[in-house]
Parts: C-alpha cells; structure tokens; sequence
C-alpha cells in the first residue's frame, strides 16, 4: 500500500469509529443521574406502615422479577438482562442516592433494562415505593452474600403436546389486549421488538446467537395453536427462558392474544433505521469527499 492508500483507509477508519461511538451514545447509553433539582426535592410521602404496605405491594407486582424478593438485584429476570439490576441492600448505594434521586429513576428508567414507570405508576405510588426501598436495605445489610438463584431447568412434566389442544379461556376483547401489551413490553420487547419483528429490541442483535423470530410472520403463530403458544411463553425455548414464575397463567393467556395481532404488520423502516442510514450516508459522503481532497492534494 502506497502512503496515500494508507492515509485514507486511516481517516475513513477514524470516521467510522467516531460514527459507532454517536449511534451507541443516540441509542441511549448515556448515563446520567437526573436533573440537579431532583435530588433535592423530599418525599410528601411520610414513612411509616401504611406506606411501607403500600410500597411493597408496588414493588412486588412491577419491580420483584428483576430486583428480586429480596431486593438483592437476583429476581428471575436477572439471568436475561446485559446490566445487573440494582442490589437495595448495598447500605453504601443507597446513602448516595436521595429519595428524589431514587423517584426519579423509578420515572424515567435508567439506562436500557430499567423501564421507566412514568406511565405505569402514580407519583405517589413511587414515592411509596422509594420508602419501601429504604426499609430493605438496613434490613438485610447484616445478612450474608446470597446464593445467586440458579436457572431453573426448563424441561419439566408438562410436554407441548398436553398443551396443544388447550383452549385459550381468556376472551380477546381489549382488557386482554391491554394486559398482554403491558406484558410484552417489560418482557418480550427487547428481544423480539417493535410489533415482534425481532429487529430493534435492545437485546436482539446483541446477546442472542441467532435473532428472535419475527412473530409477525404468518408462517410462524398460524401453525401454532394457542395452547402450544402458551406453552412456550411459560417454560421457554431455546435462548428464549421460561417466564412462568412471574407471570401469572392469565397474563400469559392476554399476551398469547396480543401477539396474534402483530400478525401481518408490515416492517416499518422509517423510524430508527432512517436516522442510521441518514448517518451512514453522511459517513459515505465524507469518505468520498477524503478520497477526493486527498487525490487533489497530490
Ligand atoms: C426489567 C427489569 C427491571 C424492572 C421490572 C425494574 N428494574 Fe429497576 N433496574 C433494572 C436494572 C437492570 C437497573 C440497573 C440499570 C443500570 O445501571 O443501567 C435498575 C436500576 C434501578 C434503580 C437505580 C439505582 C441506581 O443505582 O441508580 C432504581 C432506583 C430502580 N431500578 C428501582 C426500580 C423499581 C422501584 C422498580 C419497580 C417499580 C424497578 N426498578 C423495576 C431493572 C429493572
Ligand atoms: C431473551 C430473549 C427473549 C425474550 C425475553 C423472549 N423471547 Fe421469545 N424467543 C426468543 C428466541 C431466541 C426464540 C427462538 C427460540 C428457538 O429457536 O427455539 C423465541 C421464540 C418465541 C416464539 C416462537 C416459538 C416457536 O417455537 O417458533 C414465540 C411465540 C415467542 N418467542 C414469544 C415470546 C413472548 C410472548 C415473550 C415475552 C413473554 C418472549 N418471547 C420473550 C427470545 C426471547
């Protein structure tokens, strides 16, 4: 290779790194700790019993299948997600964060494995479950390091075949449709995505061997009855785990039912893949414009 040659694999080279690093910081891998002013505000909700009740009642439903029961970050969900959910009993982490701070998250969800509860909970709910948090931390400091929860076998009893012919007892009508969203966007999205195109969840591209199946390909859920879509959801397949210990047989029934209405919803690239290929085109054009200036510069 002549110096010239070298020079411009060497700038285009610098380009495409410095175009990596933008995508990854535009796909939301900026850390922050939340407005100044946030951190200050203070809890209107008084701790005490009732709100501890109310808090772990929160916490329970919305937050136990990652951060666990014991708010040791080991919930059944854990295994699955690339950034381990918080540890509430690190006495240390949790005397660096005020209650506002903690609020704060809990709305707008950190990094890509936190959703935010900004449209799930009320704020008093989450100030609710900001003391319940408090509560678990001094509580369980003084115990030892826990055994991480191993990964429960999937084989079990239960054979697809008993479940083929299952009838689905959840009617399709639009409470079903509502339960089953909300379960597929704490539970499904990230690897099957947008209408379960298995092409933008966070988790798609990058953890999986192969990308999780389009389920809105007809091919795919017309040859599966409800019983047998059920039967996956519960005890996994593949890469795909299990999601029977934290979602109850009803859930799991409404999401059976949402999924089916993916059915058919054509592959919308106007959205993130636009904004990458305006990217990649500006790459391109840089790289055309090196090669030029550097040609005219001989
Ligand atoms: C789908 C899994 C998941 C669910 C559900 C979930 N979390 Fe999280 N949470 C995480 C992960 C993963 C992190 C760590 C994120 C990071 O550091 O990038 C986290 C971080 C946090 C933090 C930030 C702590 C810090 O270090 O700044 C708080 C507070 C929190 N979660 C509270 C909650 C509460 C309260 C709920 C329920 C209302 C909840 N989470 C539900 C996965 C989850
Ligand atoms: C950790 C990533 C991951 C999560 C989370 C996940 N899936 Fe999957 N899913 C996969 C993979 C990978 C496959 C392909 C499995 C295989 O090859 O056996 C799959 C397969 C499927 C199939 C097709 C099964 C078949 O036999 O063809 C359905 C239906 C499905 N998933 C629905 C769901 C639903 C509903 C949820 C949420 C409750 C969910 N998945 C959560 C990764 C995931």
């Amino acid at each position: 290779m002549n110096r010239r040659a070298v020079t411009v694999t060497f700038a285009i080279m610098l380009v495409l790194v410095v175009a990596a690093t933008q995508v990854w910081a535009s796909e939301g891998h900026a850390e922050g700790g939340g407005p100044a002013e946030v951190s200050s505000i203070a809890n209107p909700q008084q701790m005490n019993a009732e709100s501890l009740k109310t808090g772990m009642a929160v916490y329970e439903k919305n937050c136990s299948g990652c951060h666990g029961d014991s708010g040791r970050g080991d919930g059944p969900l854990a295994n699955s997600l690339l950034e381990k959910p918080t540890d509430f009993t690190n006495v240390t982490m949790m005397e660096e964060h005020s209650d506002g701070e903690l609020f704060y998250k809990i709305k707008e969800g950190v990094g890509e494995y936190m959703p935010a509860f900004e449209n799930q909970l009320t704020e008093n709910d989450m100030w609710h479950v900001v003391n319940y948090l408090r509560s678990i931390a001094p509580e369980l400091a003084a115990q030892e390091e826990p055994v991480l929860t191993e990964e429960k076998e999937t084989t079990s009893m239960a054979s697809p075949e008993e479940f083929r012919t299952l009838e689905n007892p959840v009617s399709n009508d639009h409470a079903s449709f509502t339960g089953g969203k909300e379960v597929y966007k704490l539970y499904c999205y990230r690897c099957h995505g947008e209408n379960g195109w298995g092409n933008n969840g966070s988790y798609a591209q990058s953890a999986l061997t192969k990308p999780a199946p389009d389920l809105s390909d007809p091919a795919l859920l017309r040859k599966m009855t409800d019983g047998e879509l059920f039967y996956t959801i519960k005890f996994g397949s593949g890469e795909m785990l299990s999601h029977g210990e934290y979602l109850s047989d009803e859930e799991i029934w409404q999401t059976v039912n949402y999924i089916r209405t993916f059915e058919g919803k054509e592959h919308d690239t106007t959205t993130r893949e636009k904004s990458n290929t305006t990217l990649y085109g500006a790459i391109l054009l840089i790289a055309v414009l090196i090669v030029f200036f550097v040609k005219r510069r001989r």
